[in-house]
Formats: structure tokens, C-alpha cells, sequence
């Protein structure tokens, strides 16, 4: 029992290590402008569920828009427009970002909160059901980066989607495709069965090159990034 106590301890010590590297890393590179806390706090204040991409995330957001020039970005799914600031501020001015998001409560604050994080110059909401909306994008494409964090079963069709909406060198990056380990099990259910697929069709499409990288809760969770190969 004194041996299960002292391995716990050691386990939460290891923990706490991680998030506090995890914090360290965050107040060095990733610290959120006025606008960013704006757009969060307009969020909780509606009610949203909080379930944004970390400040971290953010950053490597930004820091793949600019690997490859992104002069136009895609998002699916905005929520309260956190990532979409994030995404809107490493573009250039004349870029132009597009989210796309299902309802139309959470759209009208993501106009507000790009408003007040002055980007509504370059980033706009379209609102509908992502698979609705991606056919009419057609004549805008291709996008530089395109960053999905939507509902989960139709990952595998959003990935259709930004493959065709994509040239080659284009980035697309998807939320949650590790989940704990659960992004490379058997699936429990439709949303992880969609990320599964996913992660099996990255992996061993000859058109991409990609990997998943572990950089949010506590490392247990994160991005698919994938490069459209030339
Ligand atoms: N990218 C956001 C978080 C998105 S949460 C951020 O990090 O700040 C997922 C969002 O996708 C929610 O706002 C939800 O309403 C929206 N959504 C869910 N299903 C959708 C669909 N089929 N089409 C478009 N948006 C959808
Ligand atoms: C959920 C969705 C997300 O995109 C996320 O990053 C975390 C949680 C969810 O639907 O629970
Ligand atoms: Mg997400």
C-alpha cells in the first residue's frame, strides 16, 4: 500500500511536470492578445461549451500559416472564432479567411468577436452545415491551409473536401484525431469512428504526408497535420 501511494504521488508528480512544461511553453510563445481573451470571454458569457484549441495550438496554427505563405485560409467549425483570430492574424492583408459554421448563435458572435479583434477585414463566417457549404467554395480554392475542428463523424468527407479545395504544398490540419489513444483503436462510436478513418486515411494516402502530433491536455489529445505533397 505504501508502495501504491508513492508510485501515485510519482505518477501526479509527472503530471503536474507536463502541464506545468506545457505552461511554460505557452507564456514564452503563445500569449493571447486583447482580442483572443475578448472572443473567450464573449463565449462563456453565451454559454458556449469551452472546447476552443489551446493558446498553443494557436501558435502552431499561426506558425503553419506562415511555413506556407497562406495568403487564404479554411476553417470547419468556428465556435466563438478563438482559432479563427488566431488563424486571421497570420495572414497577410489582403488574405481572406473563411469558417464555416453550423449555427447561427455562434456565428453571430464569431462576427462580434472579429470585429472587436479587428480582423473582420480579412476573416468571415459563413453559416450552414459544413458539407453544404464546401461545394460553393469551389471557385475560391485553392486554400493554403485548411484547419478542421467541425463535428467528427464526417472527418473523412471533410478530408475530401480540403484535398480538393487544396493544391499541392497545402497544409490541412484536424483537431482531436488522438483522443487519448482512442484515434488508433477500434471505434466506440460514430464521432471516433470518423476520426479513426481519418487518421487511417492520412497515414497511408500517397498524396500527403502527415503525422499526428500530441501538444494539447496533458499531451493526450491534438492536430493531424498533413502536407498536400507536389
Ligand atoms: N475551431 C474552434 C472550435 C470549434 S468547436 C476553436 O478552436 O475556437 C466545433 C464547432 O463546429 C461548433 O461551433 C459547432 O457548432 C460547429 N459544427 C458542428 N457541426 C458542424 C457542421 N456540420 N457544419 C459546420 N459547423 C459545425
Ligand atoms: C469537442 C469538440 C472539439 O472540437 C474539441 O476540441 C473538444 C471537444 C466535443 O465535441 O466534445
Ligand atoms: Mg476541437
Amino acid at each position: 500500500m505504501a508502495q501504491d501511494n508513492s508510485e501515485l504521488s510519482e505518477l501526479r508528480q509527472q503530471t503536474k511536470t507536463r502541464q506545468t512544461i506545457l505552461e511554460m511553453i505557452t507564456r514564452k510563445f503563445a500569449v493571447e492578445d486583447e482580442g483572443l481573451k475578448d472572443a473567450l470571454q464573449a463565449a462563456k458569457h453565451a454559454g458556449l461549451p469551452e472546447i476552443q484549441i489551446s493558446p498553443l495550438q494557436g501558435k502552431f496554427l499561426q506558425f503553419l500559416a506562415v511555413a506556407c505563405n497562406a495568403q487564404s485560409i479554411l476553417e470547419i467549425g468556428s465556435l466563438g472564432g478563438y482559432s479563427g483570430i488566431w488563424l486571421a492574424r497570420a495572414l497577410p492583408a489582403n488574405g481572406h479567411f473563411i469558417t464555416l459554421e453550423i449555427n447561427p448563435t455562434h456565428a453571430e458572435l464569431v462576427r462580434n468577436a472579429f470585429a472587436r479583434a479587428g480582423v473582420s477585414d480579412r476573416a468571415e463566417v459563413r453559416v450552414g452545415k459544413a458539407l453544404d457549404l464546401l461545394p460553393l467554395l469551389e471557385h475560391e480554392a485553392p486554400f493554403d491551409l485548411i484547419f478542421i475542428d467541425a463535428d467528427k463523424p464526417p472527418y473523412p468527407q471533410y478530408l475530401d473536401w480540403a484535398m480538393r479545395l487544396s493544391r499541392p504544398g497545402s497544409i490541412i490540419a484536424a483537431d482531436n484525431c488522438i483522443r487519448n489513444g482512442k484515434g488508433f483503436e477500434e471505434p466506440q462510436d460514430e464521432g471516433m469512428a470518423g476520426i479513426v478513418a481519418y487518421n487511417n486515411r492520412i497515414a497511408t494516402d500517397p498524396h500527403l504526408i502527415s503525422l499526428d502530433l500530441a501538444m494539447d491536455d496533458d499531451y493526450t489529445d491534438g492536430f493531424a497535420v498533413s502536407v498536400v505533397r507536389p
